[in-house]
């Protein structure tokens, strides 16, 4: 950890510590940040001992300023992007010298213009912070492998031994957990010496491990040799008309617009070897063979 006195950034406010923001503040408090984290009121969360909690309404430009004097970056781990819009102006205004815009997934730099509107959202975001004057961090770490693999929408259902590819399966796709992207994250803010300028935002291109729906049926047949999983194959099309049935249903849209999309290399966060990935000598992170051996071990 380099010694949080001679630090550019000192001071990280978390912004909606939910799904994956409620991995951050361990790390922010691991690397020496002293950490805040904002929530509305009536949220009911409980944070490790050290974290600062601050009551904020996303509507109120003033509550937003208030509760960021100080603050030298805020990370902002919300799905409301309208609530993010308040706090990148709000940042702008109070001074904070470093915003990490609510990423964490697809790369986002070369959305289509019929993005569905939960990707669509980051995409306003990168202009939003142009405009505020902010120096920004974006980080790309595709998806979450506990959460993709722990729910059957996504297609796995490993309790029944079922798995559903949509179109070949053969894209490679970037996985990184909750907790590694909040440890890389923290420790790249720890570590920063300069500031992006504005409009040209570091870009950090996380991946635990890279695999294909293809590569994840053998590793689970790696995993459990003796179970039958029946995989099923369907074809792209069917994704391809639910991923625009936004008005149909908002998550359903959803997931089918991010599995068409990591089956068209937007999961792959160095887009296809165009990019380096990341990296930090100390950053082991889980793989996605470790993160299915615990999440089908007792099924
Ligand atoms: N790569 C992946 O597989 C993957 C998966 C899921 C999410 N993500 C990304 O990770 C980021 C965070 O997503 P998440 O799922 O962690 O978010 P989330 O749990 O839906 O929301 C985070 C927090 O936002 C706060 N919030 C502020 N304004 C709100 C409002 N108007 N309505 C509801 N909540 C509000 C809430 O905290 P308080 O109640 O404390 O205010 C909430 O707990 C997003 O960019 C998302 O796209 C990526």
């Amino acid at each position: 950890m380099s010694s949080s006195s001679t630090r550019l950034i000192k001071s990280v406010a978390l912004a909606g510590a939910g799904n994956l923001g409620a991995s951050f503040p361990e790390h922010l408090l691991a690397e020496g940040f002293e950490t805040t984290v904002l929530t509305r009121a009536g949220s009911n969360k409980s944070f490790p001992a050290g974290v600062k909690i601050k009551e904020v309404d996303y509507t109120s430009a003033s509550s937003l300023e208030s509760a960021l004097e100080g603050i030298d970056a805020v990370i902002a781990t919300l799905t409301a992007y309208d609530s993010q819009t308040e706090l990148i102006k709000a940042a702008g205004k109070a001074g904070v010298k470093l915003f990490v815009p609510s990423e964490f997934g697809n790369v986002t730099t070369s959305l289509k213009e019929d993005a569905h509107p939960a990707l669509a959202g980051k995409g306003v975001a990168h202009g939003q912070l142009k405009e505020a004057g902010l120096p920004a961090v974006l980080v790309f770490a595709g998806p979450f492998p506990e959460t993709t693999f722990g729910v059957p929408s996504f297609g796995a259902n490993f309790a029944e031994n079922k798995m559903t590819i949509f179109g070949k399966g053969e894209t490679p796709i970037s996985w990184t957990t909750r907790r590694e992207i909040a440890r890389f994250t923290a420790h790249h803010l720890a570590t920063l010496t300069s500031l992006p300028a504005v409009g040209e935002p570091t870009i950090l291109r996380l991946e635990g491990s890279s695999a294909s729906f293809l590569d994840v049926v053998a590793i689970y047949k790696r995993l459990h040799p003796t179970r039958e999983l029946d995989v099923q194959h369907v074809p792209l099309e069917h994704l391809e008309k639910a991923a625009k049935d936004v008005e149909g249903g908002f998550l359903e849209s959803l997931v089918a617009y991010l599995l068409l999309s990591w089956e068209q290399g937007y999961g792959k966060t160095d887009e296809a070897g165009k990019h380096e990935l990341s990296k930090w000598d100390e950053w082991k992170p889980q793989s996605l063979e470790e993160v299915l051996k615990e999440l089908t071990a007792d099924l």
